[in-house]
């Protein structure tokens, strides 16, 4: 199979203007690299910023600036978007990828607070993103958003705080889905956030499960029709650890 970022498909971003959450480390880092080799103009955020700066230095030549963004904080994440719009004049597609799983106690031992700041990373940072950009991307001709949920928010492993806010991500995204498919923005997420088998901290670049985030975000070049319901694979792929 010849390599798509070589042929037509693999220029699907130029012209566009992304910005990555979580873009610092392991899958975030990931998406970025595949949105630059695609021709994307990126934002590059991150709470690490000294991480989102050395991924924008990876990704040099490609046009990508890097800050600091608190998803926890709404101020934080507006001045993102902000960001975005002063230095390349738009935004077309976001990415939520900040988050992940925090260690929890007993599900009797939880407290509000930790059950709270989980919610918070993966759901309502996502919403708050998606919130902030929406005005920017109604303006694009070929927007999407994408956010990272986890076979977690699919089915359970135990994890009740974790996995009740993927899944709380993915309906966000479905019901998004319906509301803003019709105006021609693709929301969809990925639950195959694969990271490459014994990565161990997660930090290590995750090929497939961006590369079929990239692909879905493509979609946004096609402005009519974006048929959201079929964004998501109705089963479990195979070997998805989380
Ligand atoms: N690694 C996996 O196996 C896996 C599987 C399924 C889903 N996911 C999801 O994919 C996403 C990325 O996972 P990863 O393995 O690359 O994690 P990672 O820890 O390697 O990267 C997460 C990035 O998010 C940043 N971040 C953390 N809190 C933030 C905040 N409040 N605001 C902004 N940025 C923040 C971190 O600094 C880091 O750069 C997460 O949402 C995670 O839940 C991961």
């Amino acid at each position: 199979m010849s390599d798509p970022v070589q042929n037509e498909l693999g220029r699907r971003f130029v012209g566009r203007v992304a910005l990555v959450t979580g873009a610092g480390h392991g899958i975030g880092r990931a998406v970025a690299e595949r949105l630059a080799a695609e021709g994307a103009r990126l934002v590059l955020a991150d709470l690490d910023e000294a991480a989102a700066m050395a991924t924008a230095d990876q990704l040099a030549p490609a046009d990508a600036v890097a800050t600091a963004c608190d998803v926890h904080v709404t101020s934080s994440v507006d001045a993102c978007i902000d960001l975005a719009v002063r230095h390349f004049g738009q935004l077309d597609v976001l990415v939520n990828v900040a988050g992940g799983s925090i260690a929890m106690p007993a599900f009797e031992d939880i407290t509000d607070e930790a059950w709270n700041e989980m919610l918070d990373l993966n759901l309502t940072g996502a919403m708050r993103c998606i919130r902030a950009a929406l005005p920017q991307l109604r303006r694009r001709p070929t927007a999407v958003i994408v956010s990272i949920t986890s076979v977690n928010g699919l089915a359970a492993f135990g994890e009740e705080a974790y996995s009740s806010a993927k899944a709380g991500l993915s309906l966000l995204t479905r019901n998004l889905a319906i509301k803003l498919g019709p105006e021609g923005i693709p929301s969809t997420r990925s639950p195959r956030a694969q990271c490459a088998p014994g990565s161990g901290t997660a930090r290590t670049a995750a090929p497939i499960g961006c590369g079929r985030c990239i692909r879905w975000a493509g979609w946004g070049s096609r402005a009519t029709s974006p048929r959201p319901w079929r964004s998501w694979p109705p089963t479990t792929p195979p070997g998805s650890p989380a």
